[in-house]
């Protein structure tokens, strides 16, 4: 019903997938994979809506207006069975600036921020970026799947941690996180005193019937103790509307941060943000089965060609996510020479591992979120470079 195939040519659209190649990378020849938008046409109710804003054609300030709020908690409660009220919610002009938010208001200089690594990378410079200590619990990588080292994470945060950023569900690695690993997560957080901030900007793209929890759904404790974030950005592929919706039902928390977020004015937020936020979430459902079924499509192309055509390249499926985190360890070349082989030789922009942690030697992170076609063609590329 909806047509994913498009090809939609993004250059020159101050993309930065598209037209940030020669500073990210060095080159322009390249098919970029990397950075997490999708090439997907937004659903159609979010192109109406910002049509009709857009053809009245004056664009003075905006505000999020309530029904704008009432599509967001409709759609929480109905997908999560998250009851919120009104003045539980905030918002940020991201997620990733509503992390130095609520660091700077509700952490002191030297505080350790605890993250789980390979994760998204401003994870780790936002917390060292404001003079914090960023303390470390690497994930692990078993027969079973990426897991948590709970003795390692309990034992970080007995050593005194203020604030734990989880990523639920989790960028690269594409877990979604049991009831029971939140729960035991939060109630561990509750116990040693950690406040946690929950990025939960990939919640709604599940795949393959995994079940997405809220953090702060688990019980009162750890809502009490949780600063939630979301988005429609990565569901509906409009992070450049920069307009994210900031949860907590603790009035210390959520108070603290509303005052960092209007002392530095940013509380009016994007006029497009608040009309693609209302029409994403009120009329958007639909759109976003379709496209969780297309990824997936993409995903099993992916997985059974690389089985088949490369050996020494491996990754799990992802139980969320339009992103791979392909493991090229088996390859037998070292983390530069598959760096400079899929810059030079297949031409293609992925993310390089390293940058997530030092535990991402030997990955690079591949977005699948585009038309089958540019995916199969990512996957001649690599096949061209690691199999000559
Ligand atoms: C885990 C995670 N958090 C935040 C972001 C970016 O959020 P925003 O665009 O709202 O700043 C991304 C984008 O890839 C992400 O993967």
């Amino acid at each position: 019903m909806y047509n994913f195939d498009e090809q939609i040519d993004r250059k020159g659209s101050c993309s930065v997938k598209y037209d940030s190649l020669k500073e990210v990378f060095g080159k322009e020849d390249l098919l970029p994979m990397w950075v997490a938008d999708m090439d997907f046409k937004t659903a159609p109710s979010v192109l109406q809506a910002v049509k009709k804003a857009t053809e009245l054609g004056v664009y003075g300030y905006g505000f999020r207006s309530k029904d704008s709020i009432d599509s967001f908690i409709r759609w929480v409660e109905s997908r999560y069975n998250w009851k919120i009220r009104r003045e539980w919610i905030s918002s940020a002009p991201g997620i990733v600036a509503a992390l130095p938010l609520a660091i700077n208001t509700l952490t002191d200089k030297g505080d350790k921020i605890l993250i789980q690594t390979p994760v998204y990378p401003p994870f780790h410079n936002i917390v060292k970026e404001n003079n914090r200590t960023l303390v470390k619990s690497p994930l692990r990588n078993t027969e079973n799947g990426w897991e948590i080292d709970w003795e390692n994470f309990e034992m970080r945060l007995a050593e005194g941690v203020k604030m734990f950023i989880l990523c639920n569900s989790h960028n690269p690695l594409g877990r979604v996180w049991s009831k029971e690993e939140l729960k035991t997560m939060g109630e561990l957080c509750c116990k040693y005193g950690t406040i946690i901030f929950s990025d939960e900007i990939h919640a709604d793209l599940s795949l393959y019937g995994n079940k997405h929890t809220v953090m702060a759904t688990l019980s009162d404790d750890i809502s009490n103790n949780t600063i939630t974030a979301m988005a429609p950005s990565k569901t509906f592929n409009v992070a450049g509307m920069l307009n994210s919706v900031i949860v907590s039902s603790s009035e210390r928390l959520l108070g603290s941060y509303n005052q960092e977020l209007k002392k530095l004015h940013l509380d009016l937020g994007n006029l497009f943000g608040h009309i693609t936020m209302e029409a994403a979430y009120r009329d958007g459902g639909e759109w976003l089965e379709e496209l969780k079924k297309y990824l997936e499509k993409n995903i099993d192309f992916a997985y059974d060609f690389i089985e088949k055509e490369l050996p020494g390249v491996t990754f799990r499926k992802p139980q969320s996510s339009f992103l791979l985190w392909l493991d090229f360890r088996g390859t037998g070349l070292t983390h530069t020479q598959v760096s400079d082989r899929l810059l030079n030789v297949c031409k293609l922009g992925l993310n390089d591992g390293l940058a997530f942690g030092k535990d991402g030697e030997g990955f690079f992170r591949m977005n699948i979120g585009t038309t089958l076609a540019n995916v199969k063609e990512g996957l001649r590329r690599l096949k061209m470079g690691f199999t000559s």
